[in-house]
């Protein structure tokens, strides 16, 4: 027997929800779209000569978690039919947020701590790291300045150059002077009045072997090189300026 149509009615609808007049006799059902419970699927297939003959399916609807399941093997389908329950999966892929929700987000809060760890782990390695790095940019500022200390020489004069030059012959090479001539530097007191070392070293003695330097040395030059006798061989005098220099001159 040709069949003519199929029509599927939905519980008690009184318009079919679907009508198919050729095969493949599909008709599609979204249990989304139904609610939860006992449902009725009644197939009327109508055949060539007027005859037809009338199924009556029954299935369930279950809504649970979101994830819908229509279960239409209660009542097998012997009609010309096929009904298709529109599969949760297929529908929007409900179970997808699913690997999501209970899979990713564990994964994701995993990785969040282990990155904060991370974090937390870093900041105090490099906190340990950072202290003894400023203990020693400290250190090395104490001892870059300790030489310049050590030479308080204005201006980049070299007072211990100067010295080696122009003085040591009659001082001595550590101002030990000679005998009762060339009187000795280290340990002279006369050297603690800053203004009576100026004093001769600018204009010298007049009348005696020591010659004035004023001339021949800019202030610098002159600061570098009282600061030098004045700060060596144990003395402790401390150190003078260009400016003091000039204005002893
Ligand atoms: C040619 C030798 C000679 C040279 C070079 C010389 N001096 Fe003298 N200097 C003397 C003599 C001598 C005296 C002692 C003068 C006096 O008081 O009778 C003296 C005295 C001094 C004094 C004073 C010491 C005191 O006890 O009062 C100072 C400071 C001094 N010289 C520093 C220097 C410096 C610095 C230089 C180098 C830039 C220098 N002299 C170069 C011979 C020299």
């Amino acid at each position: 027997m040709d069949i003519v149509r199929v029509e599927v009615y939905l519980d008690d609808a009184s318009e079919p929800l679907a009508v198919v007049t050729e095969p493949p006799f599909n008709v599609r059902l979204d249990p989304a779209e139904l609610g939860e419970g006992e449902h009725a699927l009644t197939v009327v297939t109508h055949y060539q000569g007027g005859a037809k003959d009338h199924h009556e399916y029954a299935f369930d609807v279950s809504h649970k978690n979101n994830v819908f399941a229509g279960h239409i093997s209660r009542a097998p389908l012997r009609a010309p039919i096929e009904v298709e329950l529109v599969d949760a999966v297929e529908r929007e892929n409900p179970k997808a947020p699913n690997p999501v929700v209970y899979g990713l987000l564990p994964l994701a809060l995993f990785l969040l701590v282990v990155v904060v760890s991370w974090y937390i782990a870093v900041r105090a390695e490099s906190a340990a790291v950072d202290e003894p790095t400023n203990i020693q940019k400290i250190a090395r500022s104490v001892a870059g300045a300790a030489p310049s200390a050590a030479k308080p020489a204005a201006g980049g004069a070299d007072g211990e150059a100067l010295y080696a030059a122009n003085c040591a012959s009659c001082h001595g090479a550590s101002g030990e002077g000679v005998g009762s001539v060339f009187p000795a530097l280290a340990g002279n007191d006369h050297l603690a009045d800053a203004a009576y070392t100026i004093d001769v070293i600018v204009n010298g003695k007049p009348g005696t072997a020591m010659p004035a330097f004023g001339s021949r040395f800019s202030d610098e030059e002159l600061a570098a090189l009282v600061s030098y006798v004045r700060t060596s061989w144990n003395n402790s005098f401390g150190a003078v300026s260009a400016e003091d220099v000039a204005s002893a001159r």
